[in-house]
């Protein structure tokens, strides 16, 4: 059966909550893969709106399995607020809710790191959500850092915890003069934790594996942020610090990239960036401020406001190369319906030079001059598109547009945010 991966084709935030949620209907096992409470997964059915940053989208289908895998770096206080969320709303997460016991952990020192090293960027602060990523990431590659399985252990923990406080605290107290952390209380907190999360922990690359090699398992694996935020592979510094990318998904969840069937990237018929670093195609103008309003693009975690421009095409050929995305799912198509026309980037001018190539150095991407190519906007509403036969002609002609330029079907239109405002295309190949 099928393994789908579903990746942030732009700068995070394209609405792949929803998209995973939809697909959950038909998997039997979700899996988060990389990232940790930074992300913030929204979701809307019946009425309610619920937003998920580390339990996978796929929790609200009852045929599911949702695997937290060892790519996620977990804030265990932030996984058992949205663990009980989602119990109080009458989802049983027992043999539902599976945690890598290889995952890392966020500690309070990683937040308190990461709030102070931005506070001394001034302006070269990378916008984060504060939510301790970086300084996780960093301690995980500096094998520094304990995991989930660690928890279970708890007489160990003190002694573990040793290095990064003794590493953490010299930084907090020398470079950014802040006040150190105290381990014995962290220690606490973790041994507390760890009553309450060991019946979750376990070894879920073997689980996954399993799934996969039965042959009758559809796997559905569930990216955060999106490729533009790649350590590798986005606009770096101005990037998270794990990888949404498809070598990401293989390496947090530990499946096989030759297992991936299906690569969907997710992207918005328009763009968003949250958080500082370049973004060719953002509108400083009233268009801008009009996409914001009709798309209501504030931060699902952090609730700031999203930079909004044209979508761009150069961006997405770079995701798509990347990845190896095999189809897409554009989503928000309905903030366009009251623009026209509409702009699509299809080039980038950089000194002089016109280019699609996305460009991987800091400084001409800073000094990128979109090129941007109209088309005419379709003045309906699509909210309630229900077939093929409904898409308006200059819509079709935008859609198809965007598939010649990258070469990917487009086989999944989203038109509003609730579940119900989605048509699924027949097509398979462009
Ligand atoms: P961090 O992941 O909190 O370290 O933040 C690094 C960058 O990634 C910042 O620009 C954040 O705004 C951005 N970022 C992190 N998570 C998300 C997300 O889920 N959506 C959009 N941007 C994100």
């Amino acid at each position: 059966m099928p393994t789908r991966v579903i990746i942030g084709a732009q700068w995070g935030d394209e609405g792949k909550g929803k998209i995973v949620d939809l697909l959950s209907d038909s998997a039997d096992v979700v899996v988060r893969y990389q990232g940790g409470a930074n992300a913030g997964h929204t979701l809307k059915f019946d009425g309610n709106t619920h937003v998920l940053h580390l339990i996978p989208s796929g929790i609200f289908h009852d045929n599911t399995t949702c695997v937290i895998g060892n790519g996620v770096v977990i804030d265990p206080e932030a996984l058992m607020e949205e663990m009980k969320m989602v119990q109080d709303l009458g989802v049983n997460l027992k043999d539902r809710l599976l945690i890598s016991e290889t995952a890392h952990i966020i500690l309070p020192f990683h937040k308190k790191l990461d709030s102070e090293k931005e506070s001394h960027s001034a302006d070269k602060a990378i916008g984060t959500t504060g939510r301790g990523i970086g300084p996780a990431y960093m301690h995980k590659t500096a094998r520094l850092g304990l995991r989930m399985i660690d928890l279970c252990y708890p007489d160990q923990l003190a002694e573990k915890l040793k290095p990064i406080a003794e590493y953490s605290n010299c930084v907090l107290k020398h470079l950014y003069k802040a006040p150190e952390v105290n381990p014995d209380e962290i220690v606490e907190q973790l041994v507390a934790y760890g009553k309450e999360l060991k019946p979750y922990i376990t070894n879920t690359v073997e689980y996954l594996n399993q799934q996969r090699i039965s042959e009758t398992k559809n796997l559905l694996l569930e990216g955060a942020q999106g490729v533009m935020l790649d350590l590798d592979h986005g606009t770096y510094p101005y990037v998270t610090s794990s990888s949404p990318t498809t070598g990401g998904a293989s390496t947090g969840s530990g499946l096989p990239a030759a297992s991936f069937d299906q690569i969907t990237g997710i992207t918005k018929a328009y763009c968003t960036r949250v958080g500082n670093g370049p973004f060719p195609t953002e509108l400083h103008d009233e268009t801008g401020d009009e996409l914001r309003r009709a798309g209501n693009e504030f931060g699902a975690t952090t609730g700031r406001p999203r930079r909004c421009g044209w979508i761009d095409l150069v961006a997405l050929r770079h995701a798509v190369h990347v990845t190896g995305i095999n189809e897409l799912a554009i989503t928000k198509l309905d903030v366009l319906d009251q623009f026209n026309p509409v702009k699509l980037c299809t080039s980038y001018r950089i000194d002089g030079e016109e280019t699609n190539v996305f460009p991987l150095d800091l400084n001409k991407l800073e000094s990128v001059e979109p090129v941007f190519t109209e088309m005419e906007g379709w003045d309906q509403s699509t909210r309630d598109l229900k077939s093929e036969d409904d898409i308006p002609q200059p819509l079709l002609q935008f859609l198809e547009f965007i598939e010649e330029y990258l070469g990917v079907p487009i086989v999944l239109l989203s038109t509003g945010p609730d579940r119900e405002e989605t048509l699924q295309r027949s097509k398979t190949s462009v």
